[in-house]
């Protein structure tokens, strides 16, 4: 794989990056076709996908949820632990038998996993039914890959040298709440993660291009933007314009529109200017996820991470000291190699201190081309398992509290669709983002509602769409 030292990856250079425009390669050659996609892993990948589904259609085909019905599949693919990989290969054995029923089925794969050079090299040799294998730094090649067709797979995948993408035209899977790359890529090199590979060195967007988008989002209707990167808040540090995460947000809040949200924010780039922005406009949602990754600052200096223990925490404090009822979430990962007992305890202290809103909690898992995965690990997987358990028990506990808090409040939901807990229910999101099930508002999609919470679950809130009566 290409992967640059990490001394070198600690040097900021400014990269050749090169903008690319949306395809606009139209052809009526599969009109009456249709497509099925897959999206696995991060905001990123859902966001890719969108793109994906424009091109596709672009070509004539429509999207079906039914993979018996399909004549061709897009598999966008994660890479971050080894169990997104078994899922895709899991998924391709049983496209493998589909295809023996019906030869003209298109494959596609697409995604962080054809960016790791195992794995397009195993795709190559074992899978040749795949027809298609394309990467993050050329989706806009997927429409002129589908023409060429010719029984050959075809694997066109760039390694680490970025795009920009501007003036892009998605198929966006919600009328209401959109996504708004504001970068792409990583430079922050954690030594677990796979990101700045498959995604390549960080590359900003220009703050008027983001702000048009915003802007043309607004008069579409759209009532809710969220600003898209691995590391938002290190925005704008790779781009010759001195402008930063702050800067941006302020800009972006100054359009008036409903909400703005953004993921995912890294606490050493996390600056005063940052949380004073979020404080002095209302129409930044009071919502950071806030990754913690380990609270032992040991764990936390092999991976990579440029914060201690204690930086966490008074970073924690000053961020609820600053903007009220904030909701603050994490991501935790259990057995990095060698993570003892006393660094596992010091996690659990951390959100025991910092009693989070909610975690996404991970097993460590090994990435092929990162530093840590040549660290000889003496911890055993059920020791990993065990500690994941407990660490989760404690994490969901504290969501339900929080969670209880919000009954018999009023709160404000924008109502995003239908909800699976029945036909009279819709569902929404506060501006702390809980998910909360309501009755009694299905002409309501699409607004922002004030609804009375009634109940509450670890993982989401019930609520009833709040009737003011005039005397
Ligand atoms: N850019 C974001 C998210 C990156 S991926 C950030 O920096 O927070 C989402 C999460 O996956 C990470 O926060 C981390 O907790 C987890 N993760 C990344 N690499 C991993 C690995 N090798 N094993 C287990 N979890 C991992
Ligand atoms: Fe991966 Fe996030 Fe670290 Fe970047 S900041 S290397 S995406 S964990
Ligand atoms: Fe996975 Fe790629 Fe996102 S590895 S988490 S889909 S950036």
């Amino acid at each position: 794989m290409n992967l640059p030292d990490l001394n070198q990856a600690k040097i900021r250079t400014k990269q050749k990056i090169e903008v690319r425009n949306a395809t606009n390669i139209k052809s009526d050659l599969f009109v009456g076709k249709k497509y099925f996609i897959r999206t696995y892993g991060c905001q990123m990948n859902v966001h890719d996908s969108e793109e994906i589904k424009r091109i596709l259609e672009n070509l004539g085909f429509r999207e079906t949820l039914e993979l018996e019905n399909t004549d061709l599949v897009v598999l966008n693919t994660c890479a971050i632990r080894e169990n997104a990989h078994d899922k895709v290969f899991g998924f391709l054995g049983r496209l493998k038998h589909l295809k023996k029923e019906k030869k003209e089925l298109i494959i596609c794969i697409g995604g962080c996993m054809p960016q790791e050079e195992n794995v397009a090299n195993i795709l190559k040799d074992k899978y040749p039914f795949v027809d298609i294998v394309f990467g993050t730094h050329n989706i806009d090649d997927l429409g002129k890959m589908i023409l060429n067709l010719n029984h050959q797979q075809q694997i066109e995948v760039y390694s680490i040298e970025g795009r920009v993408y501007e003036n892009m035209d998605y198929i966006r899977d919600s009328k209401y709440t959109a996504w708004v790359n504001i970068m792409y890529g990583c430079d922050k090199f954690c030594t677990y993660c796979i990101v700045p590979y498959t995604r390549g060195r960080q590359r900003s967007r220009k703050i008027e291009n983001i702000l048009k988008e915003v802007n043309t989002l607004k008069e579409q209707g759209y009532k809710e933007i969220t600003l898209l990167g691995q590391n938002v808040n290190a925005y704008g540090k790779d781009l010759e314009e001195n402008y930063d995460f702050a800067t941006l947000l302020e800009t972006v809040a100054k359009t008036k529109i409903d909400r703005i949200r953004f993921v995912t924010s890294h606490p050493w780039d996390f600056t005063d200017e940052m949380i004073n922005v979020i404080e002095k406009y209302q129409n930044i949602m009071p919502y950071i996820h806030l990754p913690l990754q380990s609270g032992s600052t040991r764990i936390l200096k092999l991976m990579g991470r440029r914060y201690t223990k204690e930086e966490y925490i008074q970073l924690y404090y000053k961020i609820k000291a600053k903007i009220p009822g904030v909701s603050i979430t994490t991501d935790i990962i259990v057995g990095f190699p060698n993570e003892t007992e006393e660094d596992f305890k010091e996690t659990l202290e951390v959100v025991n201190e910092c009693k989070f809103d909610g975690a996404f909690t991970f097993i460590y898992s090994p990435r092929e081309g990162t530093p840590a995965s040549k660290i000889k690990d003496t911890i055993p997987i059920e020791v990993k398992e065990n500690r994941l358990h407990k660490l989760n028990e404690i994490i969901n506990s504290y969501s339900l509290a929080h969670n209880q808090e919000y009954i018999g409040k009023t709160e404000d939901v924008l109502v995003l669709g239908q909800s699976e807990k029945g036909k009279d229910k819709v569902y929404g999101y506060t501006k702390t983002m809980k998910l909360v099930n309501i009755d009694g508002a299905v002409k309501d999609i699409g607004k922002i509602i004030l609804v009375r919470i009634t109940d509450a679950k670890s993982f989401s809130l019930d609520g009833q769409k709040e009737i003011f009566v005039q005397n």
